[in-house]
């Protein structure tokens, strides 16, 4: 068994930005993963307000957190359906509030049936910004303390991606959030920045700080903007 993340020790206090960043394979998607108990911690442990995550079932860790995950799942059904999936009871005026917020309800209204539009099990009739906004959407509604962003690498349009930057900052707002970055201009102002590379937390800190260290994420951050 090779271990992939080692010697991490970390605090998120509520309402804070917690950006993780890295190269890579680096191990961030598996510290969300591990949050949410996907898996469990060889040695130490991950609590909420205290509580050990393993003495909570997976069910309700799971609802604690609002996500939007480098795989955007969508599901063969209606787009108002696929927004409204954490919060079923969800009016039609609250669907398209969060809808406007995320900058996807006009292409909605292009499309011949609305919000009644039947969307494909693999999304296949629309496109992966739309259905990142759309995700990012359901997240809105679905009112939760902590948010999880694993940002998707999928290569969008620079107007798209100023979208989906601008909606995601909107969903954060006062939440505790665990951010995973690949464009480090979307992290700047994070409370804590940890960084990973090869399973390590070689540094952490918020940017200035790690950009006055001039070590690793320096360089990362550098090699982004040259
Ligand atoms: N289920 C798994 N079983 C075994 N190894 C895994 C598993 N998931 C991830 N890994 C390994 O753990 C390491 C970290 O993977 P992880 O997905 O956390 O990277 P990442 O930092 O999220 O990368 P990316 O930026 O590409 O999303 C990688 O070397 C990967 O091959
Ligand atoms: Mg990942």
């Amino acid at each position: 068994m090779k271990t992939i993340i080692h010697d991490l020790t970390m605090k998120a206090d509520a309402g804070r930005l917690i950006a993780i960043v890295g190269p890579t394979g680096a191990g961030k998607t598996t510290i969300i993963n591990l949050l949410m108990r996907f898996y469990d911690v060889n040695d130490g442990a991950i609590r909420v307000d205290g509580t050990d995550v393993r003495d909570c079932t997976r069910k309700s860790l799971r609802s604690a957190y609002a996500m939007v995950l480098q795989d955007t799942w969508v599901f063969r059904g209606t787009i108002f359906d696929n927004i409204a999936y954490g919060k079923p009871d969800a009016t039609m005026e609250e669907v398209v509030a969060v809808a406007k917020a995320a900058h996807i309800h006009p292409f909605i209204m292009r499309l011949p049936q609305g919000y009644q539009t039947v969307i494909s099990e693999d999304g296949g009739n629309i496109s992966k910004g739309q259905k990142q906004l759309l995700t990012i959407a359901r997240a809105m509604l679905y009112d939760a303390r902590m948010l999880i962003l694993d940002e998707a690498t999928s290569n969008v349009d620079t107007s798209t991606e100023r979208e989906i930057q601008h909606a995601m900052r909107k969903l954060m707002e006062g939440k505790t959030c665990f951010v995973i970055a690949h464009r480090l201009s979307t992290i700047q102002h994070a409370d804590l920045i940890l960084v990973l590379n090869e399973g390590d937390v070689v540094e952490q800190g918020t940017h200035t700080s790690l950009m006055a260290k001039k070590g690793f994420y320096y360089r990362l951050y550098r090699s982004q903007f040259e």
